[in-house]
């Protein structure tokens, strides 16, 4: 593969485009870049009350402790934050620079196919129903111990499924040349290896 191989993983939560992409990064030995966690970063620092666009142009490596900002709260924090157009601009180069590393590299998030990486090699759009993630999200919110309950969790993935869907600037969607892939009846294994599949027919 060429040296500035890019992959673009892109789909709403919890449809397994985490564990795809650092799987799929692991066996092209590419680098990989949750795009999410930028988000979570500004998000969380708005729950405590500092400005979006401010922390989005500020943001440090630092930031962005993937456990912290693991919760339903910076989830949904993350989400309204993204909708915000400067909070999004500030937070292109950063994304464009790790795509262009030489060796390859693994993004995953919302838009990285349609406006990040629209030359990415290989797009891919990871999704699954709506009750399906929660339940996903749910068994691995309740195996941390929090108190979310199923019904609770499928709200939050429809809030914000269409908060990241009907937002005007980036919204999700599939990029036109992507490959979909459904987890919804699939076991990871099975996902990981379509996904591979779907890549390795674009080198
Ligand atoms: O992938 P995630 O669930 O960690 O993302 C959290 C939020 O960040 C998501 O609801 C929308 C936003 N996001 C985005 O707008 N664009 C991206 N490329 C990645 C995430």
């Amino acid at each position: 593969m060429s040296a500035a191989f890019t992959v673009a993983i892109d789909g709403p939560a919890a449809a397994g485009k985490g564990t795809i992409s650092k799987a799929v990064a692991a066996h092209f030995g590419f680098a990989h870049l949750d795009t999410g966690l930028l988000y979570r970063a500004v998000g969380a620092q708005v729950l405590l009350g500092r400005d979006a666009v401010e922390v989005a142009h500020t943001l440090r490596a630092e930031d962005i402790d993937a456990d912290v900002l693991r919760t339903s709260a910076v989830a949904q924090a993350a989400s309204k934050v993204a909708v915000i157009p400067q909070v999004r601009a500030a937070l292109v180069d950063f994304q464009r620079s790790f795509a262009a590393r030489a060796g390859g590299a693994v993004l995953d998030g919302r838009d990285i196919g349609t406006v990040i990486c629209p030359e990415a090699a290989a797009k891919l759009f990871v999704t699954a129903t709506a009750e399906v993630r929660a339940a996903r999200r749910y068994a691995e919110l309740a195996a941390k111990g929090a108190a979310d309950s199923l019904d609770q969790v499928l709200a939050d993935v429809r809030a914000r499924d269409a908060r990241d869907a009907d937002r005007v600037e980036a919204p999700m969607r599939a990029a036109q040349d992507a490959v979909v892939i459904d987890t919804s009846g699939m076991s990871i294994d099975a996902a990981v290896a379509a996904s591979i599949q779907a890549i390795l027919s674009k080198r």
